[in-house]
């Protein structure tokens, strides 16, 4: 395991304005009340607000400053929060100059953030379904795709699990250079005709790779990258069933089996707390929210800790 027995989740799912930020924030600081050494990583480059979240005025240190080499180690880049045992790596820059960091500076970075003195990594990363956001995604043991119960969300979500797929099977084919071409060929969108389905695509790859194949679809069944679902903003319970509807289809033509985790409700006082600058789960530990997130941790079976004295 890359991340040695660090717990690495990633908030991602296509759309933005779904409430990504505010579930990292919560779901940070959630994790630290249990005694977690938490980071919170605002991977949203360009668009950063993890630090308006959670409370840190004037984030005078950023992931710019230690991709750039201003700061030489990670560990020293981190801010602190108001809330014991999180601490947050910003990017909040109006300099731009990592809004697409390369290789060599995305590589810097993992380097760092397995070196650092941590429990638990949470990554918020960008709207979009751009590579940058997939390979953060995808490098996550808990990948989390949160959705709204609206057709538009779904849409993007949809093309967000589509992408991950289609990029983890050009990594598994990285050396053959014909099939990552077919596959090429047979999904880009500006082809004439109709483009196979991801589940039929895996059908004409059995043919040429049998073996090959075989274990990307145990490992989509199976969802060894843990992909898992939440549906935020929830303002009825029926909006809910949005989400096993969302999971058929994803199963049915992208063949990966998506765990659903659990719902948050829609909660009025949300926008008062990023006004106040303290998340929800601290400002309202009672609130639906705040529980519905207490219960998303317990399904997804990280432990508490009893480190928090670190932070
Ligand atoms: N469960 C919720 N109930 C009510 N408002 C929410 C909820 N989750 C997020 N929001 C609101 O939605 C808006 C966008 O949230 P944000 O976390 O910035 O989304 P993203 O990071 O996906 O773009 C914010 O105004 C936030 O207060
Ligand atoms: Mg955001």
């Amino acid at each position: 395991m890359i991340w040695g027995d660090k717990n690495v989740l990633a908030v991602g799912g296509g759309k933005g304005g779904v409430g990504k930020s505010s579930l990292a924030a919560n779901l940070g600081v959630l994790l630290a009340q249990q005694g977690h050494a938490v980071v919170l990583v605002d991977a949203d480059l360009g668009a950063a607000n993890l630090h308006t979240i959670t409370g840190v005025t004037y984030p005078e240190k950023t992931l710019d400053d230690f991709i750039q080499g201003r700061q030489r180690s990670l560990e020293d880049t981190l801010l602190k929060t108001p809330h014991p045992g999180l601490r947050l790596l910003s990017s909040a820059s109006d300099v731009l100059s990592i809004a697409a960091p390369n290789y060599a500076q995305r590589q810097k970075l993992l380097r760092g953030i397995k070196n650092l003195d941590a429990d638990t990594v949470i990554f918020d990363l960008a709207a979009g379904t751009h590579t940058r956001a997939i390979d953060f995604f995808s490098l996550a043991p808990y990948g989390i795709i949160l959705v709204e119960p609206t057709p538009t969300s779904l849409e993007n979500a949809y093309s967000f699990v589509k992408n991950l797929m289609l990029r983890h099977l050009m990594r598994v084919f990285y050396h053959e250079k014909e099939t990552r071409e077919f596959i090429k060929n047979a999904t880009d969108p500006h082809r004439p005709g109709h483009a196979p389905h991801f589940s039929e695509l895996l059908t004409q790859l059995e043919a040429r790779h049998p073996a090959k194949t075989e274990k990307v679809r145990q490992q989509f069944t199976q969802a060894v990258h843990s992909v898992y679902l939440i549906v935020n903003s929830v303002r009825r319970p029926d909006q809910f069933k949005a989400a096993d509807r969302f999971v058929r289809i994803i199963k049915r033509y992208l063949t990966l089996n998506l765990r659903i985790l659990g719902a948050l409700p829609y909660e009025p006082r949300m926008d008062d707390a990023i006004v106040a600058r303290v998340p929800l789960v601290a400002r309202h530990p009672d609130c639906g929210y705040a529980r519905g997130l207490r219960q998303i941790v317990t399904n997804l079976g990280i432990p508490p800790r009893a480190s928090a004295s670190r932070a």
